[in-house]
């Protein structure tokens, strides 16, 4: 970067971030298991809870937000996977909504209870009191408002400073989940990042640990406008441990400065059918290992669309996609950016090497690269987590498997793609 061009705290918090060859090797650490955070938050157990695990619309579209769809034993430990994945499994993030005009729910603020699949209400409202105080537009809004915070400690446990890249890509998919869940139940939605986070840490009683980052919002406006209820929630310690990191913080208070937001308004409409979406989201897991063998151009074309279909927020920021093709039939392998090929022949050894030199993306059929030059830092770093969650589960609709990357050779990967962009994330597909 030029000197006459001082980078901004987040973006030198992406530079300070990045791994390379070297620094992987000389960063080496072990986890203190002693210290492990909790990957689960529970309110005390005389709140009420609303279980989620029954037939209604709205009961199912909150399970598939981050319902527990796999248990995995180990000897010694046992753990549950998700709806949405995680880097490392690890969880960094919660979900709580507001419920106004809602059936089955009381006018109320609640917590998404993972561990439970419950709903537990953590404070009723009335008709002049609301998060809506929190957004740009004050007005009451009926309908469902969620939030997605983030812990970084969960995270950071293992992944140090990098963490707030996973607790953003995390966070990402979890609107991806949301937004899965929202349009098969045919709703409309958007997404806001301009949201009064200092406001909702106050009200919800978080520490240090925990900031809000978004909101998905399925709501409608009325006329008059409401104000915060009165008072903070009790706090709750969200994961047993905890570790402070300033760096993490400090890019957490950076990211929360957006500028020059441009706004998208297209809500996408879902490819196939409905039921195939409703298996594939509960369905849905990471590919561990690939056989090799590969998938069609039209299932190519049908993930790449549903990748790069509109997103609708308050602060979209272009998120490019590359992607290395492997083993695609009817395609020649090389490196393709929006139908037109930078590079040809067969670059799967490098793109393994670029993550991290896993076998993921080398025995892929498909490779992706998510890159950003945008500037607002948390929305785009989200968005490339939806669009993960979009590619985990165009794949999985079409009996695809695909795992999330969250380690590479960042310069290292910007070169290959010839791009001065950040990179955020790294993407496989593939049988
Ligand atoms: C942001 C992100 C980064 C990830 N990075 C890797 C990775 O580098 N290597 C890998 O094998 N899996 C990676 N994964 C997959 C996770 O390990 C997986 O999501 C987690 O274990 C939960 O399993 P599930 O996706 O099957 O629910 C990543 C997932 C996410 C969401």
């Amino acid at each position: 970067m030029s000197k006459f061009h001082p980078l901004s705290p987040t973006d030198a918090y992406h530079e300070a971030t990045k791994h390379s060859w070297a620094s992987v090797r000389r960063n080496a650490h072990g986890l203190d298991w002693s210290t492990q955070p909790s990957v689960y938050k529970n309110y005390p157990a005389d709140l009420p809870r609303v279980s989620l695990l029954e037939a209604d619309p709205l009961k199912r579209f909150l399970y598939r937000v981050a319902g527990i769809t796999a248990k995995k034993s180990y000897p010694g430990v046992e753990y549950y996977l998700r709806t949405n994945p995680s880097a490392g499994a690890l969880y960094p993030n919660e979900v709580y909504f507001q419920a106004r005009g809602v059936e089955g729910f009381a006018d109320g603020i609640y917590h998404l209870e993972v561990a439970s699949s419950s709903a537990v209400l953590l404070r009723p409202i009335d008709e002049s009191e609301g998060l809506e105080a929190t957004l740009e537009d004050p007005r009451r809004r009926r309908g469902l408002l969620l939030f997605v915070s983030g812990i970084y400690w969960r995270s950071s446990w293992k992944y140090r400073d990098r963490a707030f890249r996973y607790v953003l890509l995390d966070a990402g998919h979890l609107l991806g989940s949301t937004e899965a869940g929202a349009l098969l139940w045919e709703r409309a939605y958007t997404i806001r990042y301009r949201i009064d986070r200092q406001g909702l840490n106050r009200f919800f009683g978080f520490g240090r640990e925990e900031g809000m980052l978004s909101a998905f919002d399925m709501s409608t406006p009325e006329e008059a406008e409401v104000r915060l209820p009165e008072g903070s929630l009790e706090q709750v310690d969200p994961t047993g441990s905890f570790e402070p990191n300033e760096r993490i913080e400090a890019v957490y208070l950076a990211s929360g400065h957006l500028r020059g937001c441009r706004k998208e308004y297209r809500v996408p409409r879902l490819p196939l059918t409905r039921e195939a979406w409703a298996e594939a989201i509960l369905r849905r897991r990471s590919i561990r290992q690939f056989s090799r063998r590969s998938i069609s151009k039209e299932e190519f074309t049908q993930i790449v669309r549903w990748a790069q279909a509109s997103v609708p927020s308050d602060c979209d920021e272009a998120v490019e996609l590359y992607a290395v093709v492997n083993r695609v039939e009817g395609m020649e392998p090389g490196l393709v950016k929006e139908g037109e090929y930078l590079k040809r022949g067969d670059l799967s050894g490098k793109a393994g090497y670029l993550c991290l030199e896993q076998a993921l993306g080398s025995e892929s059929a498909v490779t992706f690269f998510l890159v950003s030059s945008g500037e607002n830092y948390a929305p785009l770093y989200q968005k490339a987590g939806l669009i993960g969650h979009r590619l985990y589960l165009a794949a999985e609709v079409q009996g695809i498997g695909a795992s999330g990357i969250g380690a590479y050779y960042d310069d290292e990967v910007r070169e290959f793609l010839g791009t001065e962009g950040k990179i955020l994330y790294a993407f496989a597909i593939g049988r």
